[in-house]
């Protein structure tokens, strides 16, 4: 690989030992996949924000970097929080690494926002930019819906790049990967984002698809990518005629697809818990949810009471924005349990086998004991909707 004068002298130890290893990293990284350079960075997002034993090994080298007093060179914003004093099991037995976590994020200049909505206010890269993101969810709406450029980055590969401020230029950063593969028809009558997200990542596991033009709002396009990213390794989609680079159809796929999907309404609706009634538990927010998303499903519980418990789980800054709406307090008058926490991490150990209802395909392929239902279905088990 060729390196800038600059990258060569961190590489050899002109910013101190520890860069030096970082630099290394990502050197060895770009390496691996053949990349020729290092470009440098508008931005990065760090995945590794749950302070868990097996974690040791990452705390350690971020305690290394904070030691030598290195700081990321470009702005960077992290996951959220796990839950870690949601009950016992987390407080004492899972997260017992969250405190000294956190203060070497903070140490190391991290900002604190604790979200992976990350590209709605804390983190907003503009077309073409090019990133180093870790967290499949916010890499796949940041390549998708706003035309940036990043990898899908390990936790620590993150880390390395903001620290240097470099990432190799390889993968989804080069137009000849950000064309289309596969062409996927809709033969939809009733839309339902996440779970059409859900199938696609199963049928298109890493390739880049162009779905067929539908009016996805921005909330759709979130919570399909979120469900995308999870059950297939999906980092980038386009829409024909909504996505920034599929504006003209042509543009992302060269002639004729090779192959074409079709997703039907048949198919979605498997997906779906048959009888939403036996929930014990809802769970509203993977990825976390946007203030104007808390608002939209929030009118649905004006002046009732949840059945079961019902987690709304937000992003902070828009949950303090949603604290000066007057929902706010209907919301929790209906009892509805509003946290900031990353559902999978606070859920996943949990006493007793709770049935778990979520509108999310994420939570879905990786949190044990949960169940799909549509927004209508979630909103059926709560007992606000007949
Ligand atoms: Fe975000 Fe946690 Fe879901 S990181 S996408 S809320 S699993």
């Amino acid at each position: 690989m060729k390196l800038e004068p600059e990258q060569e002298g961190m590489l050899k130890g002109e910013n101190g030992r520890i860069m030096a290893k970082a630099m290394e990293t990502v050197v060895k990284y770009g390496e691996a996949f053949g990349a020729k350079k290092l470009v440098p960075i508008k931005s990065g997002h760090l995945a590794g924000t749950f302070g868990i034993g097996p974690y040791g090994a990452y705390i350690h080298i971020l305690r290394q970097m904070a030691g030598e007093g290195l700081k990321v060179r470009v702005p960077t914003t992290v996951n959220p929080r796990p839950g870690y004093d949601l009950n016992f099991l987390n407080r004492h037995i899972v997260f017992t690494k969250q405190k000294p976590l956190e203060e070497l994020l903070s140490a190391i200049g991290v900002t604190p926002n604790y979200s992976c909505v990350c590209y709605e206010k804390a983190n907003v890269p503009s077309f073409g930019d090019r990133l180093a993101w870790a967290e499949s969810s916010a890499v796949q709406f940041a390549n998708s819906v706003l035309g940036a450029r990043t990898n899908r980055n390990s936790i620590l590969m993150d880390v390395c790049c903001s620290i240097t401020g470099f990432t190799p230029e390889f993968g989804y950063l080069l137009d000849e990967h950000r064309h289309a593969q596969m062409f996927v028809r809709l033969n939809i009558k009733k839309m339902d984002a996440p779970a059409l997200g859900y199938l696609l990542g199963k049928k298109v596991v890493d390739k880049v698809p162009i779905i067929e033009h539908y009016p996805f709002s921005r909330i759709e396009l979130k919570n399909m990518g979120g469900s995308m990213a999870a059950s297939g390794g999906v980092a980038l989609f386009h829409v024909e005629g909504l996505t920034p680079e599929a504006l003209d159809i042509k543009s992302v796929l060269d002639g004729f697809p090779k192959v074409t999907i079709t997703v039907t309404q048949e198919d979605l609706d498997n997906l779906r818990l048959r009888k939403p009634e036996i929930a014990d538990m809802v769970v509203f927010g993977c990825p976390q949810m946007t203030c104007a998303e808390a608002l939209a499903i929030g009118e649905k519980f004006k002046g009732k009471k949840v059945r079961v418990p019902t987690w709304f789980c937000m992003v902070p800054d828009e949950l303090r924005e949603f604290k000066g709406h007057e929902l706010y307090g209907r919301i929790l008058d209906a009892g509805i349990t509003i946290s900031e926490y990353c559902p999978l991490a606070a859920f996943s150990m949990r006493l007793g086998n709770k049935h778990i209802l979520t509108p999310s395909g994420k939570l879905l392929y990786y949190l044990k004991g949960a169940d799909y239902g549509t927004e209508d279905d979630c909103l059926k088990a709560c007992g606000v909707m007949a």
